[in-house]
């Protein structure tokens, strides 16, 4: 076993804890399937990240078999499953991980007198007595164990102090205090820290851990000040993806203590320059794009538009610049390859933008850059990521999008005629709408026999210029289930209409897995 529980005070580092494919994943939109969990979690594993939290194993069998195959394939990270309190989740977690390098099992449960009351209906005693049960359960069967109380923010700190003890007695090795609804300010999360540090029995011996989400968009600022007060774990997400307002952002806390080193004094093992591709791949794999203006990753993070600031860059890098580009792994030439590139430099370029070349198939995917290259002068890095994850959508799909025309003419409704092979069978259809995207997605609905709501419809153009390749994004909300979708193509309606595909092919999936249980997930 490591030594990040035995030896806390000798690795003085804080532990990245990523939980993008759990509390990131539960949020509307942003689910992925088993393959996909898999290609972010090796994205993890090139990160350097400590921790993994691959799901929550008991909230339905896509979730236990999600956690158990990333907990095959990734040997650095330790992953964990969450569990609630309860002897099948516990049982469960332990079941998912038992494969894993190095396992680990997250327990938690709500200590806030509004969560007790109104959602668990329990006494304090009986969160007490259920928090120790567990613990001292999976302490049998794993000896890495991290606790968190719910809603720790908004719960009493004596009770708290008196839960960790017993729990650190009962063998838990991680004390997580999350700010679950996103409501603390930095001074008191702090304060909560040092206080639980202080009364807690034995806290010398156990890592304390921060989870901050971002409804008042204090998550990185909470998480900072839960380090300045003695935390030696974040919990955070790539891009901040997650409930509600989202959680910590990964790249922002890890850039913030990097950067201010001089002020924080510590920092995290993460390999920066892998930031922007893991940005880029759970962009491009959830369907949903960077906002421009989002802080280390966003497209104008490193953008200087005012001329003053131009001047400046231009005479001394440092004048606006506190971060380096190349740090974060931002290629300083994003213009990459074109008609005469060769294979070799193809594969060599998607594995420097995080691809898993041996699971990407490499031929077909060179096959669509030539194509590709016919059509657009200059590629970009977006460009090549765009099309493979477009590949590796379409590769187990239900739906395949076989043919599209579209015709528009001023004084006539714009046409669609479109061909589906649903599970190998062509089906033809067409339709009119009030555009060429609106017609085209009415055809498509006639083919799959579906009406979802369209809730949000996004084009991007992925680098430059009329001949730019345009990625759209789409989520559809259909029996009270969201799904993600995204296409990407030189043609607009073709990409809109690849990335609906992509979001009912999810929406099969989805149908055709049991569903989560309604369940009280954080
Ligand atoms: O936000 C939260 O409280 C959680 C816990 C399960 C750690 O996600
Ligand atoms: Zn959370």
């Amino acid at each position: 076993m490591a030594d990040i529980n035995t030896k806390p005070a000798e690795a003085d580092y804080v532990r990245i804890f990523d939980t993008t494919l759990r509390d990131g994943e539960q949020s509307p939109g942003c689910t992925m399937n088993v393959e996909e969990k898999i290609n972010i979690a090796r994205q993890l594993e090139r990160l350097n990240v400590d921790i993994i939290e691959a799901g929550f194993a008991a909230s339905s069998p896509g979730d236990f078999e999600s956690v158990r195959r990333v907990a095959d394939s990734v040997k650095g990270p330790r992953v964990l499953s969450l569990s609630r309190t309860r002897e099948e989740d516990v049982d469960q977690a332990l079941r998912a991980v038992d494969k894993a390098h190095s396992p680990g099992i997250h327990i938690f449960i709500a200590t806030s007198e509004i969560h007790m009351k109104y959602k668990l209906n329990m006494t304090r005693e009986d969160v007490l007595d259920a928090a120790t049960w567990a613990v001292t359960r999976a302490r049998k069967s794993l000896d890495y164990i991290e606790f968190s109380c719910e809603d720790a923010s908004r719960s009493d700190w004596d009770f708290m102090a008196k839960i960790c003890a017993e729990v650190v007695r009962a063998g838990a090795t991680v004390i997580n205090l999350p700010d679950t609804t996103g409501h603390a300010l930095p001074e008191e999360f702090g304060r909560m820290f040092s206080y639980l540090r202080e009364h807690v029995p034995g806290s010398d011996k156990v890592i304390w851990s921060a989870h901050c989400h971002n409804d008042l968009g204090l998550a990185v600022a909470n998480s900072l000040a839960a380090v300045k007060n003695g935390a030696r774990q974040v919990e955070c997400t790539i891009n901040g993806i997650g409930e509600r307002a989202g959680n910590c952002s990964m790249e922002e806390v890890v850039m913030a203590m990097r950067t201010r080193h001089d002020l924080m004094g510590i920092q995290s093992r993460v390999n920066t320059r892998q930031i922007y591709p893991a940005s880029r791949l759970l962009s491009q794999v959830i369907g949903q794009p960077v906002p421009a203006n989002k802080p280390i990753v966003g497209d104008n993070a490193f953008a200087h538009e005012a001329g003053i600031h131009q001047d400046g860059v231009l005479k001394y890098k440092l004048t606006y610049e506190i971060m380096k580009p190349e740090d974060i792994g931002i290629p300083s030439n994003k213009l990459v390859l074109g008609k005469h590139s060769g294979r070799h430099a193809f594969a060599d370029r998607l594995r420097h933008l995080g691809v898993d070349t041996n699971s990407t198939d490499l031929n077909k995917a060179f096959v669509e850059f030539k194509a590709l290259c016919d059509k657009k002068k200059i590629i970009y890095d977006d460009d090549i990521l765009a099309l493979v994850t477009e590949e590796a959508r379409r590769t187990t799909d239900h739906y395949e999008l076989v043919d599209l025309r579209v015709s528009s003419a001023s004084g006539s409704l714009p046409h669609a005629q479109v061909a589906l092979r649903v599970d190998g069978d062509e089906q033809r259809a067409e339709a009119v709408g009030d555009g060429m995207v609106d017609a085209c997605y009415k055809a498509i609905y006639k083919i799959v026999g579906l009406q979802p709501a369209l809730e949000r419809y996004a084009v991007k153009a992925i680098t430059g210029g009329t001949d730019a390749l345009g990625e759209v994004s789409c989520l559809l909300r259909e029996n009270g289930m969201t799904v993600a979708g995204a296409g990407a193509h030189s043609d607009i309606v073709m990409a809109s209409a690849l990335a609906l595909v992509n979001a009912l092919n999810r929406l099969k999936g989805r149908t055709a897995m049991p569903l989560k249980p309604t369940m009280d997930v954080p």
